[in-house]
C-alpha cells in the first residue's frame, strides 16, 4: 500500500460502496455533527404512546381497526406515572449507549409534549397533565452525559387534515417540530418518519429541514425510509440515512456532496410498542451481532424497547441491553471510535483504532450460532481478509491476550483463530494486530 494511504489507513479512513478504503480528501468531509453522531455508535429508540396501554404493539389503531373515539379514550388513562426519565438515563448508560431516541409523537397523533393548543391530543388532556416529559427526558439524559433525541412522526392517523387538507396539516406538523426545537434545549437530532405513507406527495421537506437547522443547527436529520428502503438519500438535508432491521452498507459518497452516514434501526422483538403476546425476542448475543454488522460498515445502531403501559422499563430489554454494556466495556473505545477498516467473509470485518486493526471474528464456537444472517458455526476455520491496508505482524486476543498465527501476502491477510478457553463466549470475538 502507497504512503499516504498507509497513513490515512492508520486514522481509520472512509469506505466507498466497494469497501475500499479511499483518501478523505477524495469525499466530502463529515460535518461536526456527523463526525459527533458516528462516534455515539450505539442508542436507545423508544416507543411509548397511548398504543403501550393495549399491549399490541404501536401499530394497534389501524391493524385493529379501532374507531377514533374509542382509541383516543385511552388518553384518559394515561398517566405516565412510571415514567422515570432518569432510569432511562442510567439504563442507556450501563448499556454503552450515548445517545437515545424517544417518540415525541407517533403515528397516532398523540403527543408526548404540550403542543400549546396546536393539538387536542396532548399531553395536557391526559391524567399526566402538567408534567413535560420531554423536558424530564431531556434534562434526565444531559445529566448522565447521554445525548437526547426525539422521533417525531410525520403522518397522522387521527388528524383528518392529513387525508383532506394536506397543506393545512403540514402547517400543523411544521409549527409542532418548530415548538418542539424551541422548548427543550439543544436536540442530538430528530428522527422523522412516515413519509413512505404519502410517497408522491409534496412534504415540503424544504420546509420541515429548514426549521430544524434554524432552531437546532447541531441537530442530526434523519427521515426513516423504511423496510426495504435501505440506505436511501431523499433530500440533501438529511444526515443519516436509515437501515430499519436491514444491513448496513458503506455509503457510496462519490455521489453525495456532503458526508452522510447511517443508522439501522432494531427492536427486542417484532413491535417496537409494548406487546405483551410478542415472545420473539432478540438475545444479547443477538444484539451483540447487530451492532458489530452496524460498525463494520461504519453505522450507528439503534436498539428498541417499548416501556409498559405507564412508562415502567421492560425488564428482559432493559436486562439484556445491560448484558450488551457488558460486552461494549471489554472493547472501550473502539466500538465508538474504530473506523470501517477491512471487510472478512461471512459476517468478519475490521476496524482500525489509531494506528493498530483489530479484527472481529464472528462464529467461533458451536454455542455463538446465531449471527442473524449468516451461514452455519465456522469454528476455528481460518478467517481470510482481503484490501488489507497496511503491514501487520502480530495479533492477539483482546480478551486473553493469547498471540495469534497471522500470515499476509501483499494487502491478504489471513488469521487463525483459536476456540474459547472454558468459561467464555464473546459472540464476537476481537483480535489486535499490531504492525
Ligand atoms: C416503522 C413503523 C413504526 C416504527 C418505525 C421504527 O416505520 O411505522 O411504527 O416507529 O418503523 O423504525
Amino acid at each position: 500500500m502507497k504512503g499516504a494511504a498507509a497513513a490515512g489507513a492508520a486514522a481509520g479512513m472512509p469506505l466507498n460502496a466497494n469497501w475500499e478504503m479511499v483518501e478523505q480528501d477524495q469525499g466530502p468531509k463529515p460535518e461536526p455533527r456527523v463526525a459527533r453522531f458516528e462516534k455515539l455508535a450505539f442508542g436507545m429508540f423508544i416507543h411509548w404512546g397511548l398504543y403501550s396501554q393495549m399491549a399490541k404493539g404501536e401499530w394497534v389503531e389501524t391493524m385493529h381497526g379501532i374507531p377514533r373515539d374509542e382509541y383516543l379514550k385511552l388518553m384518559s388513562t394515561f398517566t405516565a406515572e412510571d415514567f422515570d426519565a432518569k432510569s432511562i438515563a442510567r439504563l442507556a448508560k450501563r448499556a454503552g449507549m450515548k445517545y437515545c431516541t424517544l417518540t415525541a409523537r407517533h403515528h397516532e397523533g398523540f403527543s408526548l409534549y404540550d403542543t400549546k393548543g396546536l393539538s387536542d391530543l396532548d399531553i395536557t388532556n391526559t391524567p399526566a397533565r402538567g408534567r413535560d416529559l420531554i423536558a424530564e427526558y431531556t434534562t434526565a439524559l444531559r445529566d448522565e452525559g447521554i445525548v437526547p433525541m426525539l422521533y417525531h412522526t410525520t403522518l397522522d392517523w387521527n388528524d383528518k387534515r392529513f387525508n383532506d387538507d394536506f397543506d393545512a396539516y403540514l402547517d400543523y406538523l411544521h409549527e409542532s417540530v418548530e415548538l418542539v426545537c424551541k422548548s427543550y434545549g439543544e436536540i442530538g437530532g430528530f428522527w422523522f418518519d412516515g413519509n413512505w405513507a404519502k410517497k408522491e406527495a409534496d412534504w415540503k421537506l424544504d420546509r420541515l429541514y429548514g426549521i430544524v437547522r434554524e432552531h437546532q443547527p447541531e441537530a442530526m436529520i434523519i427521515n426513516n425510509t423504511g423496510i426495504g428502503a435501505y440506505g436511501v438519500l431523499e433530500h440533501e438535508e438529511i444526515d443519516s440515512v436509515t437501515y430499519e432491521r436491514g444491513r448496513p452498507e458503506p455509503m457510496d459518497r462519490s455521489k453525495h456532496k456532503k458526508y452522510i452516514t447511517g443508522e439501522m434501526c432494531h427492536t427486542m422483538n417484532f413491535h417496537w410498542g409494548r406487546a405483551d403476546k410478542d415472545f420473539n425476542y432478540l438475545s444479547p448475543a443477538h444484539v451483540i451481532e447487530e451492532l458489530c454488522a452496524s460498525r463494520r460498515a461504519g453505522a450507528n445502531l439503534l436498539m428498541n424497547l417499548g416501556p409498559e403501559i405507564h412508562g415502567k422499563l421492560p425488564e428482559y430489554e432493559s436486562a439484556s441491553f445491560a448484558r450488551v454494556g457488558d460486552w461494549i466495556r471489554h472493547h472501550g473505545a473502539l466500538i465508538y471510535e474504530g473506523k470501517p477498516g477491512v471487510l472478512g467473509e461471512d459476517g468478519d470485518f475490521g476496524l482500525m483504532l489509531q494506528d493498530e486493526l483489530y479484527l472481529f471474528i464472528t462464529q467461533i464456537s458451536a454455542t455463538a450460532s446465531t449471527y442473524a444472517h449468516g451461514p452455519a458455526v465456522r469454528g476455528t476455520a481460518a478467517r481470510k481478509f482481503t484490501k488489507v491496508p497496511g503491514e501487520w505482524k502480530s495479533a492477539k486476543w483482546l480478551d486473553t491476550g493469547q498471540e495469534l498465527k497471522l500470515e499476509q501476502e501483499g494487502d491478504s491477510l489471513t488469521l487463525h483463530p483459536t476456540g474459547y478457553p472454558y468459561g467464555t463466549n464473546m459472540v464476537v470475538r476481537v483480535a489486535r494486530l499490531t504492525r
